[in-house]
């Protein structure tokens, strides 16, 4: 008998009542716990032999649609274990600086409290919280009439690049009236290009595809949501008062959350986010006709290279906590779900490990650069990104019993974060000839060269290029390493969340200007600096033919870095450096048709393999034109210092044999 169960797709890998999925549709009850056991089986009896999987489904879906997960009959508890944290008795709290009040919710997903730790979380449902389940059974007319809503909603017709009807105009001109200012062709071209790049889910606008390059005959995974990709487009949606496909896209994504993955038969953190996503249209076995739509996620079990998304947990939160600054709309971060959700991917990040370092410890590839690239360890974007996520859940957490604990730890984890950054990670012409100097072998807690690092590392083309004034956090640090290579995402986004001083901030922006040429060039921004050569280059990437010297991850140009430069100097009080750079890209963006990134040491040329129409190119120009034009919009996306983390250092030593380094250390990095 065909095993009916076919019909509720529950993606990849995925599970119904916590019995894992081997294929799709296909029950495992391998290794299972008694009670799942006989709720598997349970299950398969309903499900292979009384065929009532239709009923099922519908059961399912109404708990699906109002994306609740709370208040259905999901009957087991999952206990999540995780870092144990406070275990370190020298660890005292810093205040709890929290926007939000306690709250009451619904007790469906329940936290229950552990007087010692954060990390137990009990999510009813067990493992499949939010089951997705389809039943979108649509016959040729009922498709068309949702593509004329669709229309409707949205004014463009996804993804078929058709010109903008009489409502967009309208629209346009709404934008136009509010901005003040003529709207360019460019800017419309962007506009409709990146409604061209909407996806529907069940009829829903639910994210941007990375690209809509007419030319391409194998798009790979561009024809996916990317968690990261989609963060600027959302912010030119929310920046135009179109919260709603922000907000399915978070739910959504929250939804693929909780799924079972495995890769090669182990399984993945639970809260870990997916690289990306797919909708597919899946006809339904034996009825012909009718289809159901089916998220369809990637955490890294297909991605090139298998690279862990790490980054995408971080960007969901950071967007969840633009989305509620944007649109005032705070009850989605309020909600139980999202809640449990930022708790999940907090676990994961704050689970005790053997590191020696506040920073977070990834695999390479785990970011913007997904490939390799040598920034496995402790990459700066990865640790931007994190501090920029910690203080988005300090702020969005919920404060009771069960979670005041993870704030005490969020708090820790800050202080001790920046400090690290701040302290190691800073280079300019005086540390650089403080690392010169260094000795080595120095045993003792009192060491100057705490990581060994031998001077002859320091690159031949730093000791020119490093200016009199001016530095930049260096791209990772670990023992004996440090990657002095300039990262721009990381430097930006530290700007951004205040991970540096203010100081460091300017001292950022100064070197990216004195640096204009190898920086900027003829296409913000160069993604780093500088690209590998020979040895390096073959060693490092592992003789990569994409990431030749000065190509996509190896120093070539990625537009889309555009937002977060003008974030960055809107911040620092320096828009006009961002219009600067603005007013470069758009001279070639639209005559280019939009490429993903530029290629050569001056990023003249389009990218050997660069996808055209790349969307987070033009939401990222359309958001920085629209950060410029309302730069009180900027100013709720970014963080200013704080000084509370400063005064309170969570180490605990003060006096006695061994001090605070900290406290030690207060150098010119300080504010
Ligand atoms: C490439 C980029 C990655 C991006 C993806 C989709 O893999 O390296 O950062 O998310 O394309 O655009």
């Amino acid at each position: 008998m065909r095993p009916c169960c076919n019909v509720l797709i529950l993606g990849r890998n995925s599970s119904i009542f916590g019995c894992p999925l081997l294929k799709r549709g296909h029950f495992t009850d391998i290794n299972l716990p008694k009670s799942q056991l006989k709720l598997c089986n349970l299950i398969k009896t309903n499900c292979f032999h009384n065929n009532r999987v239709l009923k099922f489904s519908s059961v399912i879906d109404s708990n699906r649609r109002v994306f609740c997960g709370s208040g259905s009959n999901w009957s087991q508890s999952r206990v999540f274990s995780g870092s144990g944290i406070e275990k370190n008795p020298n660890f005292r709290s810093v205040i709890a600086n929290v926007a939000s009040n306690i709250r009451k919710h619904s007790n469906s997903v329940e936290s229950r409290v552990n007087e010692n730790s954060f990390e137990k979380i009990y999510i009813q449902g067990g493992f499949n919280v939010k089951p997705l389940v389809i039943e979108r059974i649509e016959k040729g007319q009922e498709l068309e009439k949702k593509d004329e809503e669709k229309e409707k909603k949205y004014n463009v017709k996804v993804n078929d690049g058709s010109n903008k009807n009489a409502d967009q105009l309208s629209k346009s001109e709404i934008f136009e009236s509010t901005l003040g200012r003529h709207v360019s062709e460019v800017e419309k071209e962007a506009w409709k290009l990146l409604r061209g790049a909407v996806v529907n889910y069940c009829g829903n606008p639910v994210g941007t595809v990375a690209a809509t390059d007419p030319a391409d005959k194998q798009p790979l995974n561009y024809d996916q949501v990317f968690i990261r990709d989609f963060v600027p487009s959302a912010l030119a949606f929310l920046l135009n008062g179109e919260g709603e496909i922000v907000k399915n896209f978070l739910l959504h994504t929250l939804q693929l959350q909780s799924w079972e993955k495995t890769v090669d038969c182990y399984s993945p953190g639970q809260g870990l986010m997916p690289a990306s996503f797919k909708i597919r249209a899946q006809p339904l076995d034996g009825r012909d006709g009718e289809f159901e739509d089916v998220l369809d996620p990637d955490f890294g079990e297909s991605a090139i290279g298998r690279v862990a998304p790490v980054d995408s947990g971080l960007w969901w939160i950071i967007l969840l906590r633009a989305y509620g600054k944007v649109t005032g709309d705070y009850t989605l971060q309020e909600r139980v779900d999202v809640q449990t959700g930022i708790r999940l991917i907090l676990n994961l990040c704050l689970t005790d490990g053997f590191d020696m370092f506040p920073t977070l410890l990834v695999t390479d590839g785990s970011c913007m650069i997904d490939r390799r690239m040598g920034i496995h360890g402790h990459p700066l974007e990865i640790q931007a990104l994190f501090y920029s996520a910690l203080r988005c859940s300090r702020e969005m957490l919920t404060v009771n019993d069960s979670t005041k604990n993870l704030v005490v730890a969020i708090n820790n984890r800050l202080s001790a974060l920046s400090f690290h950054i701040r302290e190691y990670y800073w280079v300019d012409m005086k540390k650089i000839n403080e690392i010169y100097r260094y000795k080595t072998e120095e045993y003792s807690t009192e060491a100057t060269n705490k990581f060994n690092i031998y001077p002859d590392q320091i690159p031949g083309w730093l000791v020119d290029w490093i200016p009199e004034t001016g530095g930049y956090f260096i791209g990772n640090l670990q023992p004996a390493h440090m990657d002095f290579r300039f990262f721009t995402l990381g430097n930006l986004w530290a700007i951004v969340s205040s991970l540096s001083t203010s100081k460091q901030s300017e001292g950022i922006l100064n070197l990216i200007e004195e640096k204009w040429d190898d920086l900027v060039a003829q296409m913000p921004l160069k993604i780093c600096y500088p690209a590998l050569e020979h040895e390096d280059w073959r060693i490092i990437t592992g003789g990569d033919p994409k990431n030749t010297l000065w190509s996509y991850h190896n120093g070539g140009s990625w537009p889309t870095l555009l937002w977060q430069f003008t974030l960055a100097c809107i911040k620092m009080g320096r828009p006009e450096l961002a219009r600067k750079a603005v007013a470069l890209a758009e001279k070639r963006l639209s005559a280019d048709q939009w490429p993903e990134y530029y290629d050569t040491r001056y990023g003249r040329f389009v990218g050997k393999q660069a996808r055209l129409h790349q969307t987070w190119t033009i939401a990222g120009y359309l958001t920085s034109k629209m950060l410029l034009d309302n730069p009180e919009m900027a100013s709720i996306l970014f963080w200013n210092e704080d000084y509370e983390l400063l005064e309170n250092c969570v180490c605990g030593l003060k006096s006695g044999r061994r001090k605070c380094s900290r406290l030690a250390a207060r150098s010119h990095t300080t504010v």
